[in-house]
């Protein structure tokens, strides 16, 4: 996704002032082991970090015209809490590489990695202090949200047999659930609770429009466009909503999938015919209904705001997502 503009002058320098500020906090910034820290700035302030998360933020926030101090508060917490999961889940992972640096796990070691990311799950948190109490409630609601799926993904992995459904939880808790407390935590901070169901669901399906998309893109895009080698997903076995549908509609490819990921190891000329399979069964083009009706209903949810100043630059966000979905079909 390219960057799309806030609607708040200056939103972005001085959320990043406020990242910056939370880190360097005297409750922690002098304390040891200092590596903690480093390692938390090394991911936090890479400059590939797109900061999706903040700009929601303030865009709900501005939908509403919440305070501007309110709204930097939640968009530190949101990409703190996104950092923290990040640092998490190259460990579990075995990443090697985030946002164009090496990851924290493989600069330092996993020690690290955990550490600091329970640290940065601590300073997101304290971030909420000045806000109703009802927002750090759901924000430790969601890290719950947000493990449960990840070990999901780690069980659906190992067991390779994952489903539509099993998809579908984990990619809700992975992804919408954080986008979705993006949209709820400025409505609840001005006591809003009906305008906090609608943009928790509005961000919730943009989190999942979002998650597909980035499913789809593995599976036909290039290479040199999503910034990672194609076909990951299917390589690592993770689970993907096109592979998900391809498997549920296509009892063969299904047992040629299982056949080739039970090999312990995989080259990308392997997948090729299995990826040149799914396309041939339809699945890019009903995975892009499934993209479409998830903005089209992240936009019912949004429903009058939508003429809002803050409200327009989400329905605009929801519009790059679609012609990135649909320019994506047109070359294969
Ligand atoms: C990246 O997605 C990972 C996440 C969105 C969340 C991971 C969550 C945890 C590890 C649970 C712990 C949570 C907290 C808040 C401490 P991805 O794996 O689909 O994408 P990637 O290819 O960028 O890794
Ligand atoms: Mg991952």
């Amino acid at each position: 996704m390219t960057a799309f503009p806030s609607p708040t002058p200056d939103f972005l320098s001085r959320f990043e002032s406020q990242l910056e500020s939370s880190l360097d906090d005297p409750r922690h910034s002098d304390r040891e082991p200092r590596v903690l820290l480093e390692a938390s700035r090394h991911l936090a302030f890479a400059g590939a970090a797109k900061r999706m998360r903040p700009l929601l933020v303030d865009y709900f926030g501005a939908a509403l015209d919440i305070p501007d101090h309110h709204r930097l508060a939640i968009a530190t917490a949101a990409e703190l809490i996104h950092t923290a999961s990040l640092l998490h889940d190259d460990v579990v992972d075995e990443g090697t590489h985030r946002r164009g640096r090496p990851t924290a796990n493989r600069q330092w070691n996993n020690s690290v990695a955990v550490l600091g990311g329970d640290l940065l799950l601590c300073i997101a948190l304290e971030q909420l202090y000045d806000l109703p109490r009802q927002v750090t409630v759901d924000a430790v609601t969601l890290v719950a949200e947000m493990t449960r799926a990840a070990m999901l993904e780690v069980e659906a992995r190992d067991s390779g047999g994952w489903s539509l459904a099993e998809w579908e939880d984990i990619a809700d808790g992975k992804t919408g659930s954080l986008l979705s407390w993006c949209g709820v935590a400025p409505a609840i901070s001005a006591g809003l609770p009906d305008e906090a169901r609608r943009f928790g669901q509005c961000g919730r399906h943009l989190g999942l429009a979002f998650q597909i998309t980035d499913d789809l893109l593995d599976l036909i895009g290039e290479s040199a466009r999503i910034g990672k080698n194609r076909f990951a997903d299917l390589h690592n076995k993770n689970p993907s909503y096109p592979v998900a549908l391809a498997r549920s509609r296509s009892l063969p490819l299904r047992t040629a999938l299982d056949e080739l990921w039970s090999k312990e190891i995989l080259s990308t000329q392997e997948l090729e015919p299995i990826a040149a399979w799914i396309i041939e069964l339809g699945v890019p083009a009903l995975t892009l209904e499934r993209i479409e009706s998830h903005l089209d209903l992240a936009l019912e949810a949004l429903g009058e705001f939508s003429t809002t100043a803050g409200g327009a630059h989400i329905a605009g966000w929801a519009e790059q997502l679609r012609a990135m979905a649909r320019n994506s079909l047109e070359g294969i």
